[in-house]
């Protein structure tokens, strides 16, 4: 790439999905603002995470990336963000015991504020107002004075990512992750169901284990994977003021880190090539990720691919698949197949949310379940026939007993719909439902990993 980068050079660009600010001042104060502030993660913890990253595209790691559609101020509270923290530690338990690989947690969390919509505008009767962009941008009611975009909750998604990150990493590291904690993840509501049991039962497995390994003399005290876990932050980088008014140089490397979150991804729709997302995040030294529609095309992969990781660095880039059920089987080989003809180090992960978005009959928008499933068990057949590693799920989720997404052992049906849909944006899978998924993949796991340990058994 011959042009330079610098933190502002995506202004340049042509943008999508943000919106037009009325008053370019009052931006341009809150970005002053936003700059004196310290940063939410370190340069060090993004580094680490890359490693971990690096681990899964060699096949040795399984990624977990989940969490809401869009955080919200209303939704903003201790309980919500150690309820879904709890479901993801319990899913990692799950998928650590089945595929008996390293699982790398990060959470759509603490940041994860700003949405790209389909159309930039809403009409409701005779008036037409600017779409919803998430609370990092506007406001969800329908009035003009809401859905004007305002600089200043800029701050307030600053704010409300720092103590949210502040929480996480007090359960991460505070003894709350502790393995020995394991019954008591189990919710209330999740407890007294199928998966609940099923989990409860492997948990019993797990404190065996534990209390054999005690005998052994690795304890909580001794062992500080048994006691803590590494726990990671992500968002989509949409809104490029926020990012670029937190990037900074780190004095260890002399590297531009974004330092609002560990790992950034870009969206499905903002992936242009020549575009300011693009444009910025290359020259950021954060693990990246993004988004590959049912559009993308693979020498447009690789475009992206060798703007965004010139030096081919494992870990630097995680593509997360959203094809759709119907599409993955047919859509992602091709993609598979190039990176792999071309030695190009990727993170294969499956995101089964957001090409499976129906309309219910009630008009509400949903993801059936059954949907959910197919496209990650087509994801994991396609990383079967290539060879290649399936390396992790990205998921929207909420340890919250929401129905929004209809189907799973629970069977919602679009009449429950309308029972306890809060979401912000895109449905998301209820603490059942995950924990469900969480088994499901678990298994095929099992299964994919049975004939390599055969072999690793077997005398050479
Ligand atoms: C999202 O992850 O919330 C999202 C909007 O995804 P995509 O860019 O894949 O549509
Ligand atoms: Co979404």
């Amino acid at each position: 790439m011959a042009n330079k980068w610098t933190p502002d050079s995506w202004r340049g660009k042509p943008i999508l999905q943000v919106p037009e600010y009325r008053d370019a001042s009052a931006l341009e104060d809150m970005e002053a603002d936003l700059r004196r502030r310290p940063p939410l993660v370190f340069a060090g913890e993004a580094r680490s995470l890359k490693r971990a990253l690096a681990t899964v595209a060699e096949g040795e790691a399984f990624l977990l990336q989940g969490g809401d559609c869009a955080e919200s101020f209303a939704e903003f509270h201790p309980d919500n963000i150690r309820d879904t923290f709890r479901v993801l530690l319990q899913m990692a338990v799950v998928l650590t015991y089945g595929a008996a690989l390293p699982v790398v947690k990060v959470g759509r969390m603490a940041g994860q504020f700003a949405k790209p919509r389909s159309s930039p505008t809403e009409t409701q009767g005779e008036v037409t107002l600017d779409s919803y962009r998430g609370d990092m941008v506007n406001g969800m009611d329908f009035t003009e004075d809401a859905r004007a975009p305002d600089p200043d909750r800029l701050m307030r998604v600053y704010n409300q990512s720092a103590s949210t990150l502040n929480l996480l990493r007090a359960f991460a590291q505070g003894g709350y992750a502790d393995l020995h904690k394991v019954h008591q993840w189990n919710l209330g509501f999740v407890a007294d169901s199928a998966e609940g049991e099923k989990y409860s039962d492997l948990a019993d497995r797990l404190d065996e284990t534990l209390a054999f390994m005690a005998a052994c003399g690795l304890t909580s005290e001794t062992t500080p994977q048994i006691r803590e876990t590494d726990f990671y932050t992500s968002h989509e980088a949409l809104l490029l003021w926020y990012e670029q008014a937190l990037t900074r140089i780190d004095s260890t490397t002399g590297d531009w880190y974004d330092t609002s979150a560990h790992l950034l991804w870009i969206g499905d729709r903002t992936r242009q090539p020549d575009g300011a997302h693009v444009e910025f995040m290359r020259g950021i030294a954060n693990p990246i990720a993004f988004k590959a529609g049912p559009s993308l095309e693979p020498d447009e992969l690789i475009r992206l691919i060798d703007i965004l990781n010139p030096s081919n660095e494992a870990g630097r880039i995680t593509v997360i698949a959203r094809m759709g059920a119907d599409k993955v089987a047919q859509g992602l080989p091709p993609l598979v197949r190039r990176v792999k003809a071309e030695g190009r180090k990727v993170a294969w992960v499956s995101d089964p949310m957001h090409g499976n978005v129906i309309k219910a009959s009630n008009g509400y928008k949903t993801r059936p379940f059954d949907r959910i499933l197919s496209e990650v068990r087509d994801f994991f057949a396609v990383h079967q026939a290539e060879g290649t590693h399936a390396g992790g799920v990205h998921l929207e989720m909420t340890g919250q007993d929401v129905t929004e997404c209809t189907g799973g052992a629970q069977a919602i049906s679009d009449a429950d719909l309308t029972h306890r849909y809060h979401t912000h944006c895109d449905p998301r899978l209820n603490a059942r439902q995950a924990l469900e998924l969480a088994f499901l993949v678990a298994e095929t796991l099992k299964q994919a990993r049975t004939p390599k340990l055969r072999r690793a058994a077997q005398p050479s």
